[in-house]
């Protein structure tokens, strides 16, 4: 005791140190071991006095003893393979009256409470990490939320709300509609505002994996599953969503086969990475969505019935644009708004006519479609507002009919205020008809149609501009 200057009595210190979950070990600057403790000894197999005396690195595997008590650098919770168990090691210098003379050791015991403390501890760790990792690579974010779905009609507004509703709930959801209906915007909205929000949302396209690949892309591989395998293996879409949401798009793609692997996936609630030895649980919250109608495809023996129903517990149909016409301006409003930061303007508006116009339209593109449209109009808009002639003649060119039984009240008011059109509006209808007229007559040659038409063909090329021709 006395050579140490301590206080305490000899005993205590090692009554002391006995207590503590931490094991201790001691050198002197040449890295010799000075000091064990008991429980140390016992756990290598060795006497205090075989241990004492000797270099650490003869006693004690994977050591760093020696280094740290020549550089004086602490090591903080180093992980430490000794004999078979992965310790935890925390290395001190030990500087008495500025110099440094040796270094302190300690290791935690693979104790199976510690060890399931620190388990625990780690795995928060990693888990962190994975949750920075994946807040870092943006693909894996939800980038929508229930307020960027633009739309109040009452079949858009239902399913909005079923998807608020569902969105806390841990079940599959199939997302239906056609193609352009928002189902992918829905899908980031609901994982955004789920429990599940802080966890990787992992969009898949099944219509774009080849069937080779489906296993290794979904369930990954581990290291030296095959040739060409990737170093350190490969995390499925399954791992990297762990604990967020895997978003099926297209899943009536999906040939039968991978269906099938999917299916076990989705039950088991586990996944075996090829030329992995055991199986990984996952936790996992499916959305599939697709515009193809699976209840037939499940008739024609195209669709799996079992992995139908395992994704359809809860539905959320996405109603077609030309259903709700009444969102028609707001949405166009909306996108307009996009799009001017995409085109850096400002403050550009739509004729009442020209939406109109967008309401008469049946829309098979949908939200998508209207999206094109609208892009296209604010490249030829010359002023700031978005007219009749800026959109493409298909949806120029067509009646607003009257009472429209798909169009709502609002919009048949507006139309039926508009029954004269303007004398302007009825010129331009002629003059594209002519051109078209003349343009098929000529077999597209535009030369041969200005001919035709008696007008320039500077002229001829301004207006068909105009027109979108
Ligand atoms: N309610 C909405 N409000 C605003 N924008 C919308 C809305 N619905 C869809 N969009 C826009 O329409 C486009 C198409 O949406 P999305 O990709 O979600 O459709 P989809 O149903 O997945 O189509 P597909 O079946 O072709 O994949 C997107 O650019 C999206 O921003
Ligand atoms: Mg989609």
């Amino acid at each position: 005791m006395g050579c140490f200057g301590m206080k305490l009595p000899y005993e205590w210190l090692e009554e002391i140190i006995s207590l503590s979950i931490e094991r201790i070990v001691v050198v002197n600057h040449e890295g010799i071991i000075v000091y064990i403790d008991s429980g140390y000894c016992e756990f290598l197999g060795m006497s205090y006095e075989e241990a004492i005396g000797r270099p650490a690195q003869d006693v004690i595997m994977n050591t760093r003893m020696h280094i740290v008590a020549k550089t004086g650098k602490k090591e903080l919770e180093d992980l430490q393979p000794i004999n078979g168990s992965v310790m935890i090691a925390n290395r001190y210098p030990i500087v008495i009256n500025g110099e440094l003379v040796g270094a302190l050791g300690t290791v935690m015991f693979p104790d199976p409470d510690n060890l399931r403390h620190f388990k625990n501890k780690m795995n928060n760790l990693m888990e962190e990490l994975n949750f920075y990792k994946n807040k870092a690579i943006n693909e894996l974010k939800s980038k929508y939320t229930f307020e960027d779905l633009v739309g109040k009609s009452p079949l858009f507004a239902a399913a909005k709300r079923m998807g608020e509703k569902v969105a806390g709930s841990d079940s599959s959801i199939l997302i239906t509609g056609e193609s352009g209906t928002g189902k992918e915007l829905f899908a980031h909205a609901i994982h955004h505002s789920s429990m599940r929000s802080h966890f990787p949302f992992v969009p898949v396209n099944c219509a774009s994996i080849p069937e080779s690949l489906f296993e290794s892309e979904f369930f990954g591989y581990d290291e030296g599953a095959f040739t060409g395998a990737v170093k350190g293996g490969k995390e499925g879409f399954f791992k990297v969503a762990d604990k967020g949401t895997i978003f099926l798009d297209e899943i009536g793609e999906m040939p039968l086969s991978m269906q099938s692997k999917l299916l076990r996936a989705l039950q088991e609630k586990e996944i075996q990475p090829v030329g992995g030895q055991k199986a990984i649980p996952v936790d996992v919250r499916i959305i599939a969505a697709t515009n193809r109608d699976l209840i037939q495809m499940v008739e024609d023996g195209s669709f799996r019935q079992d992995l139908y129903y395992r994704l359809n517990v809860i539905n959320i149909e996405l109603p077609p644009l030309r259903k709700r016409k009444e969102d028609i301006e707001l949405i166009a409003k909306s996108l307009l708004h996009k799009l001017e930061r995409k085109f850096y303007r400002n403050g550009t508006a739509i004729s009442p006519e020209a939406i109109e116009k967008l309401a008469a339209h049946k829309w098979p593109g949908n939200v998508r479609e209207l999206e094109n449209v609208l892009e296209r109009a604010i490249n030829v808009v010359d002023g700031s507002e978005i007219q009749v002639s800026h959109l493409p003649l298909y949806i120029a060119d067509q009646e607003v009919k009257r009472g429209d039984q798909d169009s709502n009240d609002s919009i048949a008011h507006k139309s039926s205020a508009a029954v004269v059109e303007l004398l302007k509006d009825t010129i331009e209808k002629a003059e594209k008809k002519a051109i078209l007229h003349a343009l098929h007559v000529t077999d597209g040659n535009k030369l041969e149609a200005a001919k035709l038409l008696g007008i320039g063909k500077t002229k001829f090329y301004d207006k068909c501009k105009v027109f979108g021709i």
